[in-house]
């Protein structure tokens, strides 16, 4: 393995929380007794990985392919009748700086590797970032390869998504108030690149909707466009605004692809009005992406 590749794969394993993986189960645990009221015992908190290991495995699977995993179903000896109840910890226990999952990383890399070895032009932008993950490990790859003509930009509102206002999206409300934890403020965003040492003026943020940032931005090309919006409206502004600038042999990598119908329609419908015939190749149960031939 190469030093760049060894610190692209320890910067992917900080990002996804994977080195300390049994800290998020002890949470899980801990949490899990709190809730019915029972007794934490310590000795398994301090011994997760062998008195839980399925738990742990679980995780483990989950983090790789980006899935959740926050979900547990919980037996009540207390309650009359004994009763088992199912509980979503993903507010309480979700500390990674990324959810996209290890498979997920490993494409934004691969994507990246086929354009510095073919050198295509373009700078590299996330639209809808979160925590800053995924836009993290872009930044990464350009310091570690000192590719230090392009940026990484930043898009977010910064304040989650924005409430369903068409059709297409009716049903998928994940703002702030049903979902606050996918509002992340510029603040800590800006934070966690630093923490990585990856805060710099390669870094560009562009704070807004996508319909108010995306298609004023001073963007000349891009390389690698990633889509992570969930959200019809929010694929479709991104297409619109920023595919034109997406130059020959550049990507287009949907996180959402196969997770949500309204970003897949998006996706689809944009790719039929411009006849876009280029293969979408999956990249796990959720991703996928293609490559732009002309
Ligand atoms: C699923 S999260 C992104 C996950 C992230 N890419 C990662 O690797 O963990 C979706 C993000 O998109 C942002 N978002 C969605 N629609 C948006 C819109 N129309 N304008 C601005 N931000 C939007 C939300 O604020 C949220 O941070």
């Amino acid at each position: 393995m190469t030093l760049q590749n060894k610190y692209l794969e320890l910067l992917k394993n900080i990002l996804l929380n994977e080195i300390y993986l049994e800290n998020e189960v002890r949470f899980l645990y801990i949490f899990a007794m709190l809730s019915i009221n029972q007794k934490v015992d310590g000795s398994l908190v301090r011994e997760i990985g062998k008195r839980l290991p399925d738990l742990v495995e679980r995780t483990k699977q989950a983090r790789q392919e980006g899935r959740p995993w926050w979900n547990l179903n919980v037996s009540d000896p207390s309650s009359s009748p004994p009763s088992t109840k199912m509980l979503s910890l993903r507010n309480l226990c979700e500390f990674s700086h990324t959810m996209a999952g290890r498979k997920r990383l490993d494409n934004i890399t691969y994507c990246l590797d086929i354009i510095r070895n073919n050198n295509v032009p373009g700078d590299l932008i996330e639209t809808g970032v979160w925590r800053g993950g995924s836009s993290i490990l872009m930044r990464g790859y350009l310091s570690i390869y000192e590719m230090n003509d392009r940026k990484v930009w930043v898009a977010d509102s910064f304040e989650g998504l924005p409430v369903p206002s068409l059709p297409q999206d009716a049903g998928y409300d994940f703002s702030a108030s049903k979902m606050p934890i996918l509002a992340v403020s510029l603040e800590e965003v800006q934070e966690n690149f630093s923490r990585y040492n990856l805060l710099d003026d390669q870094v560009h943020f562009l704070k807004g909707w996508f319909s108010d940032t995306l298609s004023k931005a001073p963007i000349e090309q891009l390389a690698l466009l990633r889509l992570d919006g969930d959200l019809y409206e929010s694929t479709m502004d991104s297409l619109n605004a920023l595919y034109h600038k997406v130059t020959t042999g550049g990507f287009i990598i949907v996180d959402d692809y196969g997770d949500f119908e309204p970003c897949r329609r998006a996706v689809t419908e944009f790719r039929e009005t411009h006849g876009i015939i280029d293969p979408i190749e999956k990249i796990d149960w959720a991703g996928a992406y293609w490559r732009k031939s002309q």
